[in-house]
């Protein structure tokens, strides 16, 4: 069976992702900042939990020595923090600095530690959980931090898109809606199940012809 390495396996959409891969017979590795408090993760039956910050080059690269030349089929960037809600004239840089640290930079770090393990792979994918809030087409005055480290996100994801397409990559960005998460808050109208099953679904049937694609969860194009 293919083999999936989620980021911000502990909760949230992460978990979510790893229980539905787990449950269609997947070797699924979750990877998560503290396994030892990350308990709906570790109880997944079959799961292997691995410790990540994705914020720290050194601990990514201590889950690249774990994993070795393992085949990654599909390595899915979910791990992500709203850094700051409030916006201008209240602007926090450490905030900020540390959402790209978060959302921009460890996703890249990801892909480039791993490269080599996903084209080994036969689906050759990766996935980047970014947002629409990330749409330069859609922008709304709010949300400064999060909003301008989606957009990095997904024009580094572009960049690497072209740039590895030669090799066989298909790297998708997704908008997974606004899911009932810790952070999408506990009325947001999207639950985790229905958000990651659209996802699972598009991922199951991606080719290279979706390299370099902005999706919602259930599969509409979104503007740049
Ligand atoms: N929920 C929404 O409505 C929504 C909408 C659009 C996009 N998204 C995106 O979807 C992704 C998942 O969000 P969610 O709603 O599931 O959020 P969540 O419930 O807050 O979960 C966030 C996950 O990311 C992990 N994480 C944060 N910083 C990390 C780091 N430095 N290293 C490793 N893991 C880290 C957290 O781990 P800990 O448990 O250790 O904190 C947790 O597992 C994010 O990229 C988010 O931006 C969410």
């Amino acid at each position: 069976m293919p083999t999936i390495l989620i980021t911000g396996a502990s909760r949230g959409i992460g978990l979510e992702f790893a229980n539905q891969f787990t449950a269609d017979g997947w070797t699924v590795i979750g990877a998560c900042r503290n396994p030892g408090e990350a308990e709906p993760v570790s109880a997944i039956g079959g799961i292997e939990v691995h410790e990540l910050d994705v914020d720290d080059g050194a601990s990514v690269m201590a889950l690249k020595q774990a994993l070795g030349d393992r085949r990654i089929d599909v390595l899915l960037n979910n791990a992500g923090i709203i850094g700051q809600r409030s916006g201008f004239g209240t602007l926090n840089y450490d905030a900020w600095a540390g959402a790209m640290n978060t959302n921009v930079f460890g996703p890249m770090r990801m892909a480039e530690a791993f490269a080599d393990n996903v084209m080994a792979s036969n689906r050759k994918q990766m996935v980047f959980i970014s947002s629409r809030m990330g749409s330069i087409a859609e922008t709304n005055p709010n949300a400064y931090v999060y909003r301008s480290s989606k957009t990095a996100l997904n024009m580094a994801v572009r960049c690497m898109s072209i740039e590895l397409a030669g090799r066989g990559l298909t790297a998708v960005l997704f908008h997974p809606g606004h899911v009932s998460t810790d952070m999408g808050g506990a009325s947001a109208p999207v639950t985790p199940l229905r958000s990651v099953a659209g996802m699972k679904q598009q991922i199951l049937g991606f080719t290279q012809a979706d390299n370099g694609r902005f999706l919602t969860f259930d599969g509409d194009e979104i503007p740049w």
